[in-house]
This record gives structure tokens, C-alpha cells and sequence, in this order.
């Protein structure tokens, strides 16, 4: 029977973070996912507020909410660029910042960033999502080095093209078909491939992997 840990997931209202709490309750971890009426990412201090009331510590943390807001660099709104920095970097540096002082002292943490494949490659109107994304795997690297002496581990991973209403949102039928065409196994992932990776990136059975950038993308990028 593995130890039951406390997990914190942000953006567990849909898609792929749904999924990951799903998994994380049925093996027996107890998960709070705050609603954004509770911890609004895209205000640094709804996230501080949210912290300072705060005195439960996880064990797991997986910084999942994400923004995508689709524009060309030249008419990108900097209200736009300032939000998506908000919720894809600016959130996860404070809640890792808050919570890894617990992990150290019981000298056990795991902690997880949703980054993506356009945190590698990118496509044109992809700039704040790209640019907030590659800064994720960055401040996954740092914070591994730091944290690695005191047993907390920390990943990136970074999906592919996942069935949730984010891609829904941003792309229509033709363009989803379009990036299906362009995944070798010939599929979008469904949010329960993603959430079985990284239930085990935060289980006891990872010890070693950490500071890592994994990609789960069906083969995209290696094309
Ligand atoms: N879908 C893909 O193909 C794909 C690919 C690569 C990476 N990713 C990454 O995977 C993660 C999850 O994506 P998804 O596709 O599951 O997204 P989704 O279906 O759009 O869900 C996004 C989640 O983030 C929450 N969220 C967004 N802004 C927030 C804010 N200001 N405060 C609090 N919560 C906020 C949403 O809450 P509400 O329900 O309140 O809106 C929702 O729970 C994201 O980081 C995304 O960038 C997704």
C-alpha cells in the first residue's frame, strides 16, 4: 500500500488536471484543487492572499492551470502577455517558492509543471504561451538543483496535443484534425494518458528522476 501523501493541483476544474486528481484520490492521496473563486492564477496577489491563509503544506504539488491567448506578435496586448506570464510562470514560482520550505524539512517533495511541446517548438501566434512555457522548464531546472539535496523532487512534462476544451478552444475541427495529422501514433492524448505519467512522476517509485523536461507526445517531436 503506497503512503498517502497531500496533493495540491492547480487548474482542477477540467481537462488534464481533472484527470490528474481523479488518479491521485482513487491511489489513495488526499487532493485539494482551489477553484479560481478560492486562488485566482492570473492575480499575483490572489496567490499570495491564498498562501497567507493557508496552513495546509503538500507533500505534491502540480502546477497545471495553463493560459493560452493566441495572437501575432505585433498585436499580442501586453494585458494578454501579462496574463498568461501570470498563470504559466509567474503562479507556479510562487506556490513552489511558498510550499518548499515543508517538502525540505520532512525531506520529501514531489512537484510537477504542466509545461508543453511549445515550450520546444512553436507556431506563429504562440509567443506569451511559448515564451511562458520555455520559462517553466527553466524554473524546473533551477528549482531541481535547489531542491534536490532535501529529497523534493521536480519535472516539467510536456504534452502534445491533449482532447480538453483548451484545444477545442483554440483550434476548430479542421485545425484539430490538422494536429492529429501530425502526431506519429495518429491520435490526440485523452487527459488520463497524461495524469498516469505524472501520478507516477509523484509517486514513491520515482526516486531518482529529477530537473527533467519530459515530452508525452504521441512522437511529435521527434519529427
Ligand atoms: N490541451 C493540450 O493540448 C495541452 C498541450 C500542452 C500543454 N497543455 C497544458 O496542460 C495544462 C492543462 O491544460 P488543459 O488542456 O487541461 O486546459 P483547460 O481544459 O483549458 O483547463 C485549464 C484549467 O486551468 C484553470 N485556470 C486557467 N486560468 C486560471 C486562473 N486564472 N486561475 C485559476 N485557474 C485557472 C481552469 O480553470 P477554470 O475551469 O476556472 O477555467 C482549468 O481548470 C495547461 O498548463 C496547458 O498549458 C495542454
Amino acid at each position: 500500500m503506497a503512503t498517502s501523501r497531500k496533493a495540491l493541483i492547480t487548474g482542477g476544474t477540467r481537462g488534464i488536471g481533472q484527470a490528474i486528481a481523479e488518479l491521485l484520490r482513487a491511489d489513495g492521496h488526499s487532493v485539494k484543487s482551489p477553484d479560481r473563486t478560492e486562488l485566482d492564477l492570473a492575480l499575483p496577489g490572489s496567490v499570495q492572499a491564498y498562501l497567507q491563509n493557508s496552513t495546509w503544506q503538500p507533500d505534491i504539488l502540480i502546477n497545471n492551470a495553463g493560459l493560452n491567448k493566441i495572437s501575432s506578435l505585433e498585436s499580442l496586448p501586453l494585458e494578454d502577455w501579462q496574463a498568461v506570464l501570470n498563470v504559466n510562470l509567474t503562479a507556479p514560482f510562487l506556490l513552489i517558492q511558498a510550499m518548499a520550505g515543508a517538502m525540505k524539512h520532512r525531506r520529501w517533495g514531489r512537484i510537477v509543471n504542466i509545461s508543453s511541446c511549445y515550450s520546444i517548438v512553436s507556431r506563429a501566434g504562440r509567443l506569451a504561451y511559448s515564451a511562458s512555457k520555455s520559462g517553466l522548464n527553466g524554473l524546473t531546472r533551477t528549482a531541481a538543483l535547489e531542491l534536490a539535496p532535501h529529497n523534493v523532487l521536480v519535472n516539467a512534462i510536456c504534452p502534445g496535443f491533449v482532447e480538453t476544451d483548451m484545444t477545442r478552444q483554440n483550434n476548430d475541427a479542421a485545425q484539430i484534425e490538422a494536429l492529429r495529422a501530425q502526431v506519429p501514433l495518429g491520435r490526440l492524448a485523452q487527459p488520463d494518458e497524461i495524469a498516469a505519467f505524472v501520478a507516477f512522476l509523484v509517486s514513491d517509485r520515482n526516486t531518482y528522476i529529477t530537473g527533467q523536461v519530459i515530452p508525452i507526445d504521441g512522437g511529435f517531436l521527434c519529427q
